[in-house]
């Protein structure tokens, strides 16, 4: 060996002590500089390359590998890719290792089983390193995929924004419930009604300022839209016959305008009870137990003479106010939802009228009854102090979602 080849295999271990990847190869090649075969220089020059390119490209694989866990499926997918591309690149028929291999028949006799033995163990390392990482990237690819197809039964789910029910539909329910339990049935009729039921049948004469035009929707055939869940008494009769408890809940319209007490559609709940010996004491009596069980058993309740077409008596009813307990004042100050009076007017009421009754082929002299209704809205106003009826209808969530 000459001082020329000295040097420069000098100086390519000085350049390769520098490259980690080439660490393990280093006996390997203190091995290769002691070959005297012709071929040396060319030897050397291929290892050279080799260890320079090539397994610094093995050396981000390993780096890669010990972060597979940060990598997603489609990347380790890839790697996976790339890393058979490197291992054809590395030991296929075109590769420089197949180069060496090679060159091994052209080493003096004397070396050529040494150099074989060193070319080998280059191989085998490659191989191994390379056949390691596809092990790992194959491991990894089926937790990847595990972990994609993991579910976890016990994670909560995205909870749905739960809905609930209307504000006027909770309070309905509430009086439904009451009057079912003390015996009533529940009504449900048209809403769009011929002028018998709407007026005649309930004895309102002709010419009765409720039959006018601006109270009452009509179409262009004489049919309205109910202005009163009363019509539904008649139905109810006629379908029913007597003895009869009902209270009919529903839509009713007029033609208002709307503003903070109006609106041209709203709910009136009436009730109804016709049976033998029925008096005013049984109206008093019903419309207080319903009142005392949705407001408190202090609750009373007070008639005061009025005037309906369809009863006889007629009366409108009022109750203690909720919240001052009548006295007409709360925390030293005026009551609100009483206006100071210590009493809510709520609805109408009164006997039967014996017109109606004979409307519905009802024997007046055998039968009585009595009869109530009242607007759901303004009820609902004033147990929460709602200053304006069109919030009911705005539907707007923020508002809805204060009542459930
Ligand atoms: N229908 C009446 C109204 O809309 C309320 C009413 C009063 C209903 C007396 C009745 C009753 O059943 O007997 O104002």
């Amino acid at each position: 060996m000459n001082i020329d080849e000295l040097r420069r295999i000098a100086e390519l271990q000085e350049k390769l002590r520098n490259l980690p990847e080439i660490e393990r190869f280093r006996e390997a090649l203190d091995k290769v500089k002691n070959f005297k075969s012709p071929e040396f220089e060319r030897v050397n020059e291929i290892i050279n390359n080799f260890r320079n390119i090539k397994f610094a490209e093995l050396d981000k694989i390993s780096s890669i590998l010990e972060n597979i866990n940060n990598f997603k499926l489609p990347e380790i997918e890839t790697i996976q890719r790339n890393l058979s591309e490197l291992r054809i690149q590395l030991t296929g028929k075109k590769s420089e290792l197949a180069g060496l291999k090679k060159l091994i028949g052209k080493v003096v006799p004397e070396e050529r089983s040494a150099f074989g033995q060193v070319v080998q163990s280059v191989e085998k390392e490659v191989i191994s390193t390379i056949d390691d990482a596809d092990k790992r990237l194959k491991t990894a690819i089926i937790e990847a995929k595990t972990e994609r197809e993991r579910l976890d039964v016990t994670l909560p789910g995205v909870r749905p924004n739960v809905g609930h029910l209307h504000i006027l539909t909770l309070l309905r329910q509430k009086i439904e419930d009451i009057f079912v339990s003390l015996g009533y049935s529940i009504e449900d009729d048209r809403e769009i009604e011929t002028d018998y039921y709407n007026f005649d049948a309930l004895n309102i004469p002709e010419g009765h300022p409720a039959r006018e035009s601006q109270d009452t929707f009509y179409t262009t055939n004489s049919f309205a839209l109910r202005s009163q869940t009363s019509t539904v008494q008649i139905r109810a009769m006629e379908r029913r016959g007597v003895p009869i408890r009902i209270i009919a809940p529903g839509r009713v319209f007029r033609r208002d305008t709307p503003d903070l007490t109006h609106t041209p559609m709203f709910h009136q709940i009436e009730g109804l009870c016709v049976d033998k010996g029925i008096t005013m004491a049984h109206l008093k009596g019903t419309v207080g137990e319903w009142l005392r069980r949705l407001f408190g058993k202090e609750t009373r309740i007070r008639l005061r003479p009025s005037y309906f077409p369809f009863t006889e008596p007629s009366a409108e009813f009022d109750f203690s106010c909720f919240k001052c307990g009548g006295t007409g004042a709360f925390e030293n100050e005026r009551c609100r939802p009483c206006k100071g009076s210590g009493w809510i007017e709520l609805g109408g009421s009164g006997m039967v009228h014996p017109n109606v009754l004979r409307a519905c082929n009802v024997d007046p002299q055998v039968y009585s009854g009595f009869a109530f209704g009242f607007g759901l809205e303004r009820m609902c106003s004033l147990m929460y102090s709602l200053d304006d009826i069109r919030l009911m209808f705005e539907n707007d969530v923020r508002f809805l979602e204060q009542f459930r």
